[in-house]
């Protein structure tokens, strides 16, 4: 399992809502764990590693910025069901390395989602937390954070990608 980076077409397509909270979505959950935890994520979208469904993580930590099995949130067919408020927070992706900005996000959310053993929840998210949720949830929708920066700061995003790139070739 490896993750998937832009311009990776897959990045793109809208992921399939969960039916069968079963061993399988159980064994992608724990492995996408390993994988966010091995690359210091706080946050990955099940298409991030190639499976179109509607399952992500979200890991903040805790007041110290610890990560745990404790602090880990397994978010399956996420839905928001209020949203208010705007703040401006710092973000990365796993799928853009290395590649940090500021983006522009509902202050407040509140959520309802599914666990692995299908039990429903709602939660109150804000700062961090919510941060995490749109971005996580902006995947499942084919979206990337870079699509919320304005125009200029596009254009350099996308001008300096593509050197990293050929470098890397
Ligand atoms: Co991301």
């Amino acid at each position: 399992m490896e993750i998937i980076t832009y311009p990776n077409k897959l990045l793109k397509q809208i992921s399939k809502p969960v039916d069968k909270f079963d061993k399988e979505l159980h064994k992608l959950l724990d492995e996408m764990y390993e994988i966010m935890v091995k690359n210091n994520g706080v946050g990955l979208a099940a298409i991030q590693v190639g499976i179109p469904i509607r399952a992500l993580l979200i890991d903040i930590g805790d007041e110290d910025g610890n990560q745990s099995k404790n602090t880990l949130l397994e978010v399956i067919n996420p839905e928001f069901l209020e949203w208010n408020g705007t703040q401006k927070d710092t973000e990365g992706c796993l799928s853009v390395p290395d590649y940090y900005d500021e983006v522009e996000r509902y202050a407040n959310v509140k959520v309802r989602y599914f666990d692995r053993n299908a039990k429903e929840h709602i939660v109150d998210a804000s700062g961090l937390l919510s941060v995490a949720f749109q971005h996580e949830t902006d995947h499942l929708d084919g979206h990337l954070f870079i699509e919320r920066l304005d125009y200029i700061k596009r254009k350099k995003f996308e001008k300096e990608w593509k050197k990293k790139l050929k470098q890397k070739k």
